[in-house]
């Protein structure tokens, strides 16, 4: 079936609902989508490809709207191979193609593809006519590749912006935002940016700020819905997660071999509720991939964490998570973390190291008890804690 999203702009991407881990590391409970267009004017342009063991569908619906007419450029707008490696493919279908990139992107089709020719290096800002329509090129690096630019049509505002405003999730229900049930599209474009895009938020915020004077009418992102009713939403949420700000709530994260921490966990979860805290969500790291809890820890604003003592360290499953908070320099946290040990405690003591070093606000009291904890109050600790956390978020 022909999806044409405005006149003469057709979809001509697929969904992926079998891979079970994108980039062989982030769960797809709802699969995901390659999305590539096909402009049709005097010149016919195709912008981005698919993944390739996907790429049957993609060449089916190329035909579908152009018959037996010719491409004559492709634009890479990023170099991933999940919207790039059919390209070789594209080539033997339609040897005319001309393939339009940056001077990085240039260098990268050689270096994955040995794709030498047939290339138009484009520069920041650079035009091209391609019938009635007008192409406009955008530099966006380290949107997540030195590489990634973005595309804009100037007559329609139509902006293809390749990774970014992206989203897990395979299309369907349909391949507009309006389709779409938001909210879980928003949570799995928030978890696609905090895993893939999240330590990059300085070059993210750059790139919106570069394109905040064009008028927008269509977001076309490699991965999702096409963003059209719904702009405004996507954007701030973008600009929001660039930014590392976050809306009140607090994710409690946490491993336990035999239920000791977990216990003060539930009491942490227990009296943030009864204090009135919204969204307050709770993870059992053995139980969860980490990939949602980064997700949660950029909705919101505080992270408790809490780690049996094992071997003098952190938790195994704790101290991957912290790997992971650290590689995407998460900033602006309120945290706190609390902990279990028999004989001598050392996860508190380095998950406040670990804080110290993100430059988080720290709050008290930290519970870590010894064995089962049967002379503390863990209670009333932590209805302590709740109220300080409190004061540090709200003031
Ligand atoms: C493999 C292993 C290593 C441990 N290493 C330490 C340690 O170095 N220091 C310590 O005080 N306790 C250590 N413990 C004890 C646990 O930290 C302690 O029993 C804690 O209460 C477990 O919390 P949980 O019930 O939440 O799993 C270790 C336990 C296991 C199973
Ligand atoms: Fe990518
Ligand atoms: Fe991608």
């Amino acid at each position: 079936m022909i999806k044409e999203i405005t006149h003469n702009l057709y979809y001509v991407g697929v969904n992926d609902n079998s891979k079970v881990l994108f980039e062989r590391l982030w769960p797809l409970p709802y699969g995901v989508s390659y999305n590539a267009y096909l402009i049709k004017d005097k010149h016919n342009v195709l912008i981005d490809t698919v993944e390739y063991p996907f790429n049957k569908n993609f060449f089916d619906n190329i035909k579908e709207v152009i018959a037996d007419e010719n491409i004559d450029y492709v634009v890479v707008n990023h170099m991933e191979p999940d919207h790039s490696s059919s390209l070789l493919q594209l080539i033997e279908k339609y040897p005319d193609i001309k393939i339009i990139g940056n001077k990085k992107t240039i260098d990268m089709l050689n270096g994955f593809y040995g794709i030498t020719t047939n290339i138009l290096e484009v520069k920041d800002g650079e035009t091209l006519q391609i019938g009635e329509r007008t192409l406009s090129f955008h530099l966006t690096p380290m949107v997540h590749w030195p590489e990634t630019m973005m595309t804009y049509v100037n007559e329609e505002g139509i902006l293809f912006s390749g990774d970014a405003f992206g989203a897990f999730g395979s299309l369907k229900n349909g391949i507009m935002d309006v389709d779409a049930n938001i909210e879980l599209v928003t949570d799995e474009m928030y978890r696609y940016y905090s895993n893939i895009v999240g330590k990059y938020g300085g070059p993210v915020e750059k790139a919106i700020e570069k394109l905040s004077s064009l008028p927008i009418n269509y977001i076309c992102s490699t991965h999702g819905p096409i963003w059209h009713e719904k702009i405004s939403y996507v954007v701030e949420h973008y600009l929001k997660m660039a930014r590392y700000q976050s809306e009140e709530g607090v994710v409690i994260a946490y491993g336990s071999m035999y239920g000791h921490t977990a216990d003060v966990a539930k009491n942490i979860y227990d009296a943030l509720n009864d204090a009135g805290v919204k969204n307050v969500v709770m993870h059992d790291l053995s139980d969860v991939d980490a990939s949602f809890v980064l997700r949660d820890v950029f909705k919101y604003n505080t992270l408790i964490l809490g780690s049996p003592t094992y071997n003098s360290e952190i938790f195994p499953k704790v101290a991957d998570l912290t790997v992971k908070l650290e590689g995407r320099m998460i900033k602006n946290k309120t945290f706190s973390c609390f902990g279990s040990y028999s004989w001598a405690g050392q996860a508190v003591k380095r998950l406040n190291a670990f804080a110290e070093r993100m430059e988080w606000n720290i709050v008290e009291p930290q519970i870590e008890i010894k064995q089962a904890g049967l002379n503390v109050n863990i209670k009333a600790l932590s209805q302590q804690l709740a109220e300080n956390i409190i004061k540090a978020i709200r003031n």
